[in-house]
């Protein structure tokens, strides 16, 4: 089946991708060495945009910037139209267009998302990714291109050959086919741990992922070569804190180190490897941008912060504490030194850098703030609703998508300020009873839902 095809007769399982978010990926660019343009101020693009639920909530969020989604998939485009008339946006536009085809005008892209994209088009759909991105990133502009990694899907190739050949002897679907395959498999086969992952996946993902028409991963270093070929140059990983895969023996990680200790992309690809690392986001920029020394810390005083995942041996405890202490929010580097007394400003900077580097402390290019507690009447913005009355996936307050039971959905659509606390507690009761409303309630507002 052909890409083309395969979009316009199953609808693609979209929904928004925290690590394209230029909030965070314009700190990426910054610890690359590049003033990146502040996003709310910015014109972006994505391409491969599918019906608009990463970049609605983005066009949302900064209503002051321009944004353009294009897809090939015309039914894909079709929802997005709706979806954004639904929220209610007036800075963006989608169009129905081939990348390679695709001229956009109305001058450069301060941000360009191709998020999903590049391991599952053609050759030339991927040359077209990276000439269009040398040609409409302006000269400080970004662009944030993920891609699945050859180490880590390479064991899978081979399952995915046998899912194929029991489909061509009867089976009429993947998921048929792979419980197939299941069932004669021996029990400590390494295979099995793929096959029940890629069961549990499901039928409304598969056709898309492991057995989509493309898959075509890459290595870092593949990636940053061609990147360079095409007058590009990489600046990092778009989430900085997951540069490193965080579950490796760090005696491992350090004798990698000592190895390609000259050739940082042959170091990761090393981590990358002996991780079994399945994808990867990058962000690049032009190779005429004006890129200063890596990770310096001085333009780093003017980002925002929160706590990321407890380290198991925090080697910062007192400023892991300190920026804990006004978790959920993300705060501005200033609230930390002043809850630091004594400690200087540009110190605390390069001990933030060293924490954002580790995973443990999480950046933003600017603050987010939030109530946890359930308002009194608690009611989704006009774009969220829609999704719930679509059930599709909802965006919260960091760009992760939140997915619902079909029950808990109705309960969603009734959030559209005609009821208070008790009247929703009510139509909860009534239409979804096996919902426990109250800690429910409580862990949306934790997730910052509520308008
Ligand atoms: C795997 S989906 C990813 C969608 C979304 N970006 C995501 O990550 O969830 C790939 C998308 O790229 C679109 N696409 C494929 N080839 C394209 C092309 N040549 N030009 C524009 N869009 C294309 C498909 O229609 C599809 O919506």
């Amino acid at each position: 089946m052909q890409i083309q095809e395969l979009y316009a007769t199953r609808v693609y399982p979209a929904m928004s991708h925290p690590l394209s978010d230029p909030a965070v990926s314009v700190v990426a660019a910054m610890l690359g060495g590049l003033a990146a343009r502040h996003p709310a101020d910015a014109r972006m693009l994505e391409i491969g945009c599918c019906s608009g639920l990463n970049l609605i909530p983005l066009a949302l969020r900064w209503p002051e910037s321009r944004f353009v989604g294009i897809d090939l998939s015309d039914q894909a485009i079709t929802t997005a139209r709706e979806l954004a008339g639904a929220a209610g946006v007036s800075n963006i536009e989608f169009h129905t267009a081939d990348l390679r085809d695709f001229e956009p005008g109305g001058g450069g892209f301060d941000c360009i998302i191709a998020h999903g994209f590049l391991s599952w088009v053609p050759a030339d759909v991927q040359a077209a990714l990276f000439a269009f991105c040398r040609r409409n990133l302006t000269p400080e502009g970004i662009a944030t291109i993920s891609f699945n990694l050859e180490c880590g899907w390479r064991p899978r190739f081979p399952v995915i050959a046998k899912v194929r050949a029991i489909q061509q002897a009867g089976a009429a679907d993947e998921m048929s086919a792979l419980a197939i395959l299941r069932s004669v498999t021996a029990a400590d086969s390494p295979e099995l741990e793929i096959i029940d992952d890629m069961l549990a996946k499901g039928p409304a993902i598969l056709p898309f992922d492991d057995f989509g028409p493309i898959n075509d991963p890459w290595s870092l270093d593949r990636f940053v070569q061609t990147t360079v070929a095409a007058g590009l140059r990489w600046l990092g990983e778009s989430h900085p804190g997951l540069t490193l895969s965080a579950h490796l023996d760090p005696h491992l990680v350090a004798d990698l180190l000592r190895r390609h200790a000259a050739d940082p992309v042959a170091f990761m690809n090393a981590v990358d490897a002996a991780a079994g690392r399945t994808f990867r986001s990058a962000v690049v920029c032009r190779n005429d941008a004006p890129v200063e020394a890596r990770g310096a810390s001085a333009p780093m005083l003017h980002l925002s912060v929160r706590a990321g995942p407890r380290p198991e041996d925090p080697r910062d405890l007192s400023l892991l504490q300190a920026i804990a202490s006004f978790a959920p929010s993300c705060i501005p580097l200033d609230e930390v030194v002043a809850a630091l007394p004594g400690c200087d400003r540009r110190d605390v900077a390069r001990r933030v850098v060293e924490g954002i580097q580790d995973g443990w402390i999480l950046p933003r290019i600017e603050p987010v703030r939030f109530d946890v507690e359930p308002p009194p009447r608690p009611a989704l913005d006009p774009f969220r609703l829609e999704c719930a009355r679509r059930r599709l996936p909802m965006v919260d307050i960091w760009h992760q998508p939140c997915s619902f039971p079909t029950g808990h959905y109705a309960v969603l659509a009734a959030m559209d300020r005609s009821r208070d606390l008790c009247g929703l507690a009510e139509f909860s009761k009534c239409h979804c009873p096996e919902l426990a409303f109250e800690p429910w309630l409580r862990h949306l507002a934790g997730r910052g839902l509520f308008t």
